[in-house]
């Protein structure tokens, strides 16, 4: 019997000892910099001559490692050893396949330091957002472990006399698993080890820009017990090996993390039927957002201003739930940006080793040339009220930056950054801030500071999000607790950390048997 599922404690960074152990973890990660790392496929190790060399985003200089890289022969040679896994992972029993999370979950646990700190390094996250990944992922682990169990027997049918009906779930076979660099754990190995726990072997594609952390969670599973081809690790280019796999006639399903641009090009590709292919490919894609915070005038303007900065600068904005829309009624509008301002300049940017650092940089010179783009594009179209600067001389530093007075339908309120940046519109009136948090071509999360039940109940049923949160930021939602997806552009509405989402991994079996 395992106990009931809560969620794995933030830690507390006040306390001596934990600052002390957070400076071991990165000693220990220090200790193993630039290491080669290998693939792993049916559990063979394999090193390559080509590598994916991973990088200190806040220290250019500094390579957290290097991965062997995938080709299209591997890739094969990957798929038929998830194949030939699959015949046998399918039958172990689920209690023994959650065994294997909880194994894993009790070992990252005793190792959150390490990781966290790794995070830092490799992803270049504060020490508050790296444990808050860690810890995310612990969950992930425990959460699905459990929700496994609880669907082991199935659902109970109804029988006529003479009859015995049964519904049960069977997993689908080889998963293609391609994860984002923003949650380059927790997105990594939850859905890894959801696809695994149901019964699935996987390919498992990490981002370039963080394939050590994975090469890292690769150990702990196989030290876990998982069996020898059940998680292949195939880190590689996402236009060669990415398009290889997902085209492929054994994949069965895709499940990706990323951008709506990837997304969209899986969906297509994993639609067309390949020689040899008896199934409809099934996809999860979770993508984008351009999430709003609206502002009622009936609210505490303090907690408003302070949801907004922290949702829009926590890791730099690098967050598909990050805030990057702040819609303020106009009567509280002013009150409200200047505020937000005022906090903003208050922050402090840096190396994130520092813990005195609010945040970090932006991962690598792509994102860097890309969000400094958007800022001039801002520049254009709105007031700069904060920020507006990068230095890209050690590491990819964007300082967090405010636009204001946009227009809704402006670039910087309707496209993607992935950066610090946030833009400020105002509105008329509470319906004309919903119409306007609403007018995206995403819908993954939202937040409404609201004192005013009727306009709660009104956003409640009107504000088209997956994951809508009233009186607090738009980010940080928990395994469990606030399951996790989104509507239009943003994706399949998968809901990581639900009840449900173990479903997407699996098929429904009935057999009815008279006797
Ligand atoms: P990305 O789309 O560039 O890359 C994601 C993954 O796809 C990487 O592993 C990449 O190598 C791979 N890839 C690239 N081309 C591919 C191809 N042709 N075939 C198969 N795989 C391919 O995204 P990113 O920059 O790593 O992550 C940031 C994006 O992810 C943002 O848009 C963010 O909003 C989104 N995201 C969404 C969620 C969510 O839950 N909705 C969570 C985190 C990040
Ligand atoms: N699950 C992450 C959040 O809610 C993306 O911020």
């Amino acid at each position: 019997m395992v106990q009931a599922y809560k969620h794995e404690p933030f830690t507390d960074f006040s306390t001596e000892e934990n600052r002390l152990s957070y400076l071991k973890g990165l000693k220990t990660v220090e200790g193993y910099l630039g290491q080669d790392y290998d693939l792993v496929i049916g559990g063979d190790r394999i090193t390559t001559e080509e590598k994916i060399v991973s990088y200190n985003p806040a220290n250019k200089e500094e390579i957290i490692g290097r991965v062997s890289k995938a080709n299209q022969e591997l890739a094969e040679k990957a798929m038929q050893a998830a194949v030939e896994a699959f015949k046998t992972w399918k039958k172990v029993k689920p209690e023994v396949r959650a065994d294997v999370l909880f194994k894993a979950a009790t070992m990252i646990r005793r190792r959150k330091s390490e990781f966290s700190a790794l995070l830092t390094k490799e992803a270049g996250k504060s020490w508050r957002e790296a444990d808050v990944e860690v810890a995310e992922g612990i969950d992930f682990l425990e959460y699905y472990g459990r929700q496994m169990l609880a669907l082991k027997d199935g659902v109970p049918m109804n029988s006529r006399p003479d009859e015995y009906n049964r519904y049960h779930y069977i997993p689908l076979g080889v998963g293609i698993i391609i994860s984002p660099w923003n949650f380059p754990f927790a997105i990594m190995a939850g859905t890894a080890v959801a696809a695994i726990v149901s019964g699935n072997t996987v390919l498992l594609k990490p981002a370039s820009t963080t394939p050590i952390v994975a090469a890292k969670f690769v150990e702990v599973m196989e030290a876990a017990g998982l069996p020898k081809g059940v998680l292949n690790f195939v880190p590689g280019s996402g236009a060669e090996v990415g398009d290889y796999l997902v085209d492929h006639k054994d994949t069965r399903f895709v499940s990706f993390t990323g951008s709506r641009e990837v997304g969209l090009r899986i969906f297509d590709r994993s639609s067309k039927l390949n020689p040899g292919q008896i199934w409809m490919k099934r996809l999860i894609a979770e993508m984008g957002g351009k999430d709003t915070i609206v502002v009622d005038s009936e609210a505490d303007l303090e907690l408003a201003a302070q949801s907004i900065m922290a949702s829009a600068f926590g890791f730099s904005g690098q967050k598909c739930s990050a805030c990057s829309r702040a819609v303020i009624v106009e009567d509280v509008y002013d009150q409200v940006l200047n505020r937000v301002v005022e906090l903003t300049n208050q922050l402090t940017i840096g190396n994130p080793v520092d813990q005195s650092h609010y945040t970090g940089p932006v991962i690598d010179n792509n994102a860097f040339k890309k969000i400094m783009e958007y800022i001039e594009i801002g520049k254009q179209e709105g007031k700069l009220m904060a920020g507006g600067e990068g230095d890209d001389s050690e590491g990819y530093f964007i300082k967090p930056t405010i636009f204001a007075d946009l227009d809704p339908k402006a670039r910087i309120m309707q496209e993607e950054i992935f950066g610090p940046v946030v833009g400020f519109t105002k509105a008329k009136n509470f319906d004309e801030a919903i119409e306007i948090a609403n007018n995206t071509e995403y819908g993954l999360t939202g937040a409404v500071i609201t004192t005013n039940r009727a306009h709660m109940e009104q956003a409640r049923e009107d504000f088209h999000v997956g994951n809508l949160y009233f009186n607090r930021g738009c980010t940080g939602a928990i395994v469990g607790y606030q399951p996790f997806g989104g509507f239009n552009m943003s994706g399949t509405d998968s809901k990581a950390g639900g009840p449900d989402y173990l479903l997407l991994h699996m098929q429904a079996k009935t057999t009815s048997e008279m006797y």
